[in-house]
């Protein structure tokens, strides 16, 4: 049964996922309170799948943003969460951490109805994000301090403090994923919270937000504000009273985000594009290398910022490569994210389809050949096949510009040093493959490659044991890896007169 504010419940075939988004009413979590905005105003959320209005959400403003920056200073200054031990917090972000565990069928439908990734895909999201949570609520307790050398008439030690308030900013591609690598990091160091999930993909976010508080999050600690980048999203880039913002999404706003940081010199983390050159030599494992770069371009239909849009072969062995690859691509079944036989979904916006079909368009108009692929399918939804351009030169737009849909690049190189110089030619750098046996040579590229991740004989591997971020125009600074506190605290040093 669906009401005017629960338009696309029908869509869902857990009862669960049904019940849920029947009961949704367009609310923000602001104090572990479920408010609507200030202004009343709201937006729909789009299925990919169908075009169709799935939910309603809330639309914060400045207004919003401000009670939520006042809830999480709260929280932050008086308690509950700066009077709670590493213990204690990392306790709760376990508990939450099962709690997701416990509702992955859901979230993943949830997901799959918002987003259009399939439900494979968002279950292995899914795990990726809760073993992080549990990596961070164990990190939690290992965020230590420093005695330093001193004079015999002084103890000097360095604390680590929590920074305060921290505004995340998320985008729509992995949802779930994208929001719990920020609230992890950011509790487990013992900061509050104003989360801003992506507008077009709002509904999982919330759904945490419902876990997090059964979990025994307590107020204030963890906000979410639904709403649009210009209002929500430039409020907390903002607010005075915000003193981090760490972003994920699109170089454009990245920018805008740090121009915006001035005002109080908030500390930042960017996390932004990339056009990610992923290297086969000629004795690599070429089955290995053919099945995992697709997987690289094509994965979430290639909405993935370290995508391996790239596609480096060797010209002695290219054109049977590229011959591989599109047969490969062209068993991909794309189709409804809800059927287990899907293995891609829909593109996650009308605004994303227009994009990805207009750099279809201008790769054939820049003279690169289609080798498999290239069209858009159906007539409703936001799909496109898998796409290998063939007959790339670097300097093309479509080897140049992040489009974010699964169309890949395939470029000849020569040699190994031409292979690092058309390589680096761009201005993102955030990952990087290399696919060869030869020990020396893998070493040497992953040296001279300039972005923050390289892969060898694999690709689209994460860990939080391992700093992600980007080189040039990926990014400032790092998340996860064994300094991942770094950009989570302050550093104090006191001084003691024995
Ligand atoms: P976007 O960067 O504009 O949106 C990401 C998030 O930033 C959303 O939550 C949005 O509401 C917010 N935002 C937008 N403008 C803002 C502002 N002025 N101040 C504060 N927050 C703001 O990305 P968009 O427009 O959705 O996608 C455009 C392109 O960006 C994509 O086609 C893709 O190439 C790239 N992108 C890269 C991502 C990545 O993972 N690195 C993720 C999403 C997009
Ligand atoms: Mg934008």
């Amino acid at each position: 049964m669906t009401t005017a504010l629960a338009p696309g419940a029908d869509l869902a075939r857990n009862p669960k996922v049904r019940q849920w988004l029947a009961d949704h009413r367009p609310v923000l979590l602001i104090d572990n309170e479920w408010v609507p905005a200030k202004s009343g105003k709201t937006f729909e959320t789009i299925n990919p799948t169908n075009g169709q209005v799935l939910s309603i959400a809330a639309e914060a403003d400045r207004a919003d943003v401000d009670e939520a920056v006042k809830a999480a200073g709260r929280a932050f200054t008086e308690g509950p969460w700066s009077k709670m031990g590493p213990g204690e917090k990392a306790r709760i972000l376990r508990t939450f951490a099962g709690l997701i565990e416990a509702n992955v069928d859901e979230l993943a439908e949830l997901e799959a109805l918002d987003n259009g990734m399939t439900l494979a895909t968002a279950k292995a999201f899914i795990s990726v994000a809760v073993e992080s949570l549990y990596y961070f609520a164990g990190a939690a307790q290992q965020i230590f301090g420093q005695t330093a050398p001193s004079a015999p008439t002084n103890f000097n030690y360095v604390l680590r403090e929590p920074i305060g308030v921290v505004g995340a900013i998320t985008p729509w591609n992995a949802p779930i994923c994208a929001n719990i690598w920020k609230i992890a990091p950011i509790l487990a160091a013992g900061n509050t919270m104003v989360l801003k999930p992506a507008e077009q993909t709002p509904l999982t976010a919330l759904r945490l937000g419902e876990l997090a508080i059964e979990a025994g999050l307590p107020a204030g600690v963890l906000n979410i504000v639904t709403g649009f980048g210009p209002g929500a999203g430039s409020a907390i880039a903002e607010h005075p009273q915000i003193d981090k913002v760490t972003f994920t999404g699109s170089v454009e706003t990245g920018r805008s985000i740090l121009h915006a940081s001035t005002g109080n010199l908030k500390r930042i983390t960017l996390e932004l594009g990339g056009k990610s050159p992923n290297i086969v030599f000629p004795d690599a494992d070429m089955s290995s290398a053919v099945a995992t770069s697709l997987a690289g371009f094509a994965t979430i239909s290639g909405q993935v910022c370290v995508a391996g849009t790239r596609l480096f072969v060797q010209q002695d062995v290219k054109d049977e490569f590229v011959e591989n690859l599109s047969t490969f691509a062209a068993g991909i079944k794309v189709g409804d994210p809800l059927d287990p036989e899907t293995t891609m979904g829909p593109l996650a916006s009308k605004e994303q389809f227009d994009r990805v079909t207009g750099y279809l368009d201008v790769g054939r108009a820049e003279g690169a050949s289609v080798a498999v692929g290239g069209e858009v399918i159906g007539d409703q939804g936001y799909f496109v096949q898998p796409t290998v351009f063939d007959g790339v030169r670097n300097d093309m737009r479509i080897a140049q510009e992040e489009i974010f849909g699964p169309v890949v690049s395939v470029i000849p190189f020569s040699d190994e040093y031409d292979a690092v110089l058309q390589g680096n030619d761009t201005t993102y750098g955030l990952a990087a493959a290399v696919w060869t046996r030869d020990v020396s040579r893998a070493h040497t590229v992953a040296r001279r490659i300039k972005a923050g991740t390289v892969w060898i004989n694999t690709y689209l591997e994460l860990d939080p044991t391992m700093p992600f971020g980007g080189y040039k125009q990926s990014g400032i600074g790092r998340e996860f890896g064994a300094n991942w506190y770094q950009h989570y605290t302050e550093e104090k040093s006191v001084f003691l007169k024995l």
